[in-house]
């Protein structure tokens, strides 16, 4: 497999930014049924074997996750505060569900579960998000199965089509348009900040 060119960038960010623990907070938008524009923060999984998707986890019944099931795409923006470089990356987002069919989805899904810490696998006990919350609302606090994940848990993997690098260091700044041919070839283009 060959790498794209703008995981040799995005690598180097990621080390040279890596005693910041929000280095691998991201900020996600995505399209909601009615055409406007949503965007939280994610943390950033790791990039799945042997391609260039970016891994994150999510509950099912949060509204990205069903906002993805309408319109399958997003956009990353990832700020490296001691590098001062910021990445932009589009592409399709899929969702892998309890439901996903074919083993390879299941064990990558299997996989991510593992990696979490008790504390973040016990959010996907949580009562269903954004509902009234009331005094008598119950949160769990046993941490759940490591090796069974949720039935709410979901692995969303983007495969950038497009990402736009600029990089505040240098006077003037540098920028940097990659892009994906339909046939999967990447172009990389120096462009004006
Ligand atoms: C630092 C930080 C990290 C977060 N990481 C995640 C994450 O990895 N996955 C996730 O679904 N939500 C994460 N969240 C919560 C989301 O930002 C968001 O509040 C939640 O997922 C509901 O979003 P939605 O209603 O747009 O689906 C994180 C929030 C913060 C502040």
């Amino acid at each position: 497999m060959t790498i794209a060119p703008w995981r040799s960038p995005l690598s180097r960010a990621l080390h040279r930014n890596r005693a910041l623990p929000n280095a691998r907070y991201v900020q996600l938008a995505t399209v909601r049924l009615d055409g406007t524009p949503a965007n939280r923060t994610i943390v950033f999984r790791g990039f799945a074997q042997g391609c260039d998707d970016l891994q994150f986890v999510s509950d099912r019944r949060s509204e990205k996750v069903q906002d993805l099931h309408h319109q399958p795409i997003g956009e990353l923006c990832w700020y490296f505060s001691k590098t001062r470089e910021q990445f932009r990356l589009l592409g399709p987002i899929t969702v892998i569900s309890a439901t996903t069919e074919a083993e390879p989805w299941q064990q990558q899904r299997h996989q991510l579960w593992q990696t979490l810490s008790d504390n973040a696998r016990l959010q996907f006990c949580w009562p269903h998000p954004k509902q009234q919350r009331t005094n008598e609302t119950l949160f769990a606090t046993v941490p759940p199965n490591p090796m069974q994940p949720s039935p709410h848990f979901c692995g969303l993997l983007l495969q950038p089509t497009q990402v736009d690098h600029l990089e505040l260091r240098g006077d003037p700044q540098n920028r940097w348009l990659y892009q994906r041919a339909p046939e999967g070839d990447w172009t990389r283009q120096t462009i004006n900040p």
